[in-house]
């Protein structure tokens, strides 16, 4: 079973769309798919009401998911850790303890846009619009990443 974590630093906005957007393509029963937040700001939350919308208009039920914090045990929990950003994968290669764990961490733009070391931008602050935005991207992401599993497995 291969196993997926999507991190952004709330664990409301994005991650939860990179979650349920990934989980909508693959068959469950084959890849295990989660996601987690750099800070604690919002452990147990469910996610932002915005992300919760954006994904209904897509016929994408996200929820039931709760917010928690990334922890050191994730690197032994997943194969494959991917973060939405440039900070957010500062805080998390910093958390890495081998370079093994280090190797497993991917900014998930660079499934789209390959090297350009993309951010996908905090909608949180920002109106409706970006959350559209967010949404397309992590479409567009999600596709190529099951492009590559299935390749894979
Ligand atoms: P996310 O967005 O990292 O995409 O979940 C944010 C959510 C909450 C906060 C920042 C970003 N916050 O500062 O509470």
């Amino acid at each position: 079973m291969m196993r997926v974590l999507m991190v952004c630093l709330g664990n409301i906005c994005r991650s939860p769309l990179a979650e349920g957007l990934l989980k909508s393509k693959l068959d469950p029963n084959k890849v295990f798919v989660d996601s987690a937040g750099t800070s604690n700001y919002h452990v147990n939350d469910a996610p932002d009401k915005r992300s919760i919308a954006i994904a209904r208009k897509h016929n994408l039920d996200i929820s039931q998911q709760r917010g928690r914090q990334f922890e050191v045990k994730d690197f032994d929990r997943f194969d494959l850790i991917y973060v939405m950003d440039n900070s957010n994968y500062k805080d998390i290669v910093k958390l890495a303890r081998t370079n093994q764990d280090k190797k497993k961490v991917h900014l998930i733009l660079n499934e789209l846009f390959v090297d350009e070391n993309a951010d996908v931008p905090d909608p949180y602050y920002g109106g409706d619009h970006g959350f559209q935005h967010v949404y397309s991207l992590l479409d567009e992401a999600t596709d190529e990443i099951i492009k590559k599993i299935n390749k894979d497995s």
